[in-house]
């Protein structure tokens, strides 16, 4: 089918075959090539100034103006839909400049916009609550995800609130206690299974039809219209002047594929007018998309992930074609990082107070690497996005293998222990009363 004449606001299209569907199918694979569908939209009937404009009336601050910093952009995300949102809401996340990091980084203009200040600590939120108004949108009777953590605590918690029966997949062994702890608390049935995550999609994706769950990993392109945001309101944070660079956590690619799609449309409805390039950053362990990359795409890579940062230990990344889109589209890079690199930046991030969990210190160390190799100018301004909150894998920070550890002493309950203890920390500056 297409859509001629009379074009709809909004439309479903798949992406390698063109095919065209209405706003309101559950399907996220085109059902005659099995390409994963895409959500068009429209051109805004405002040019690029009305639009900034309308934004900026809906800022996060104005008690008139809804919470949420997903729906404050409704109008390029999901503009047909008459349903209340399900919503809690989400995103208006900070930019945060702190110097420590950009000189560890090297690059001075260098600001965080950190993710894990979404309702269940990561950009997950973003996402899913545009996905699982979608599910209510099209009536789902239940809903289903495969996830190395984040996505099903998400899950979780919006289908809560939702009030829809929830399931997911976790590959056994491999999930952070943080985010296998939400998952059971916001009441979604947990399902371990005896493989990795790639095996868990695999499988959701095969059963959904059958069970009759609406699925909601970030194949579904709903997911990718919310996560969208996490860029607009960047630039918007940033007066619409956007930087040079935005690097970014990749795995399964999700996220990147909406990065791309964000600037894309910003450029075209003129709410922009120069486009940054993307830094996607892989774990060495987990790198299929860095090594096709590093060969012009020519291929595409598989591999079997193994790495400390669990939440992207992904062989098999879905979004693949729309990933290679957005990095073609934006001039942009893909680049691995050893597990060791990761958590030295995770331990620069964490120090300055920031914290975040291993995946998303993958940006910083990234970036780094980059500047090294003289790939990123240290002079160019740089936004780095930390996808999840430092509380979601506290393992890493117990284990040791955050360098430095936990670093925790025992002490006697006496004045003496304390300043032996403050003593020995030898860190003390004088505080002028
Ligand atoms: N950072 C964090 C904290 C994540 O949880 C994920 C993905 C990514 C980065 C990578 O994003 O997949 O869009 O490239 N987590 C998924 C999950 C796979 O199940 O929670 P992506």
């Amino acid at each position: 089918m297409s859509f001629s004449t009379d074009r709809p606001e909004t439309w479903l299209a798949c992406s390698s075959c063109g095919e065209e569907r209405l706003e309101t199918d559950a399907a996220v694979r085109c059902a005659g090539c099995g390409g994963l569908l895409t959500v068009c939209h429209r051109s805004p009937d405002m040019e690029g100034p009305m639009l900034r404009a309308l934004f900026e009336t809906r800022c996060c601050t104005r008690p008139d103006t809804p919470a949420s910093g997903v729906w404050r952009f409704r109008e390029v995300v999901m503009p047909g839909s008459r349903v209340t949102p399900v919503s809690h809401p989400e995103g208006n996340t900070p930019l945060l400049f702190r110097e420590a990091i950009a000189k560890w980084a090297g690059v001075p203009d260098l600001l965080m916009k950190h993710e894990g200040h979404n309702p269940t600590g990561s950009f997950k939120d973003r996402g899913m609550t545009v996905g699982m108004t979608q599910a209510c949108r099209v009536g789902a009777r239940g809903v289903i995800c495969a996830s190395t953590g984040n996505t099903s605590a998400s899950l979780a918690a919006y289908a809560a609130h939702a009030r829809l029966p929830a399931f997911v997949l976790v590959p056994e062994g491999k999930v952070s206690l943080g985010k296998l702890a939400q998952t059971v608390g916001y009441g979604a049935h947990v399902l371990t299974v005896r493989g990795d995550f790639d095996a868990c999609l695999a499988l959701v994706e095969a059963s959904r039809e059958s069970l009759g769950l609406y699925l909601l990993n970030s194949v579904n392109p709903w997911r990718i219209e919310g996560q969208k945001t996490i860029v607009l309101e960047m630039l918007q944070q940033l007066g619409w002047d956007p930087p040079d660079w935005i690097a970014l956590p990749g795995g399964n690619l999700g996220n990147t594929a909406a990065f791309g799609k964000a600037l894309e449309e910003a450029y075209a409805w003129g709410l922009i007018r120069r486009v940054p390039r993307l830094l996607v950053v892989q774990a060495e362990g987990a790198a299929p998309f860095a090594r096709a990359f590093a060969i012009g795409f020519r291929e595409r890579k598989r591999v079997q992930a193994d790495t400390v940062a669990t939440a992207i230990r992904i062989g098999d990344p879905a979004s693949w074609d729309r990933a290679v889109h957005a990095i073609r589209f934006t001039d942009g890079a893909v680049v691995s990082v050893t597990d060791r690199e990761i958590l030295e930046a995770k331990r620069s991030i964490d120090r300055a107070g920031v914290g975040c969990e291993p995946a998303s210190a993958a940006s910083v160390a990234g970036l780094r690497r980059l500047v090294a190799f003289g790939q990123v100018a240290p002079n160019a301004r740089v936004v780095a996005v930390l996808t999840g909150h430092i509380l979601k894998d506290p393992e890493v920070l117990a284990s040791g293998s955050h360098a430095g550890g936990m670093e925790s002493s025992v002490i006697e309950p006496t004045m003496e222990a304390l300043a032996a203890a403050v003593e020995l920390a030898g860190e003390l500056r004088i505080i002028e009363a």
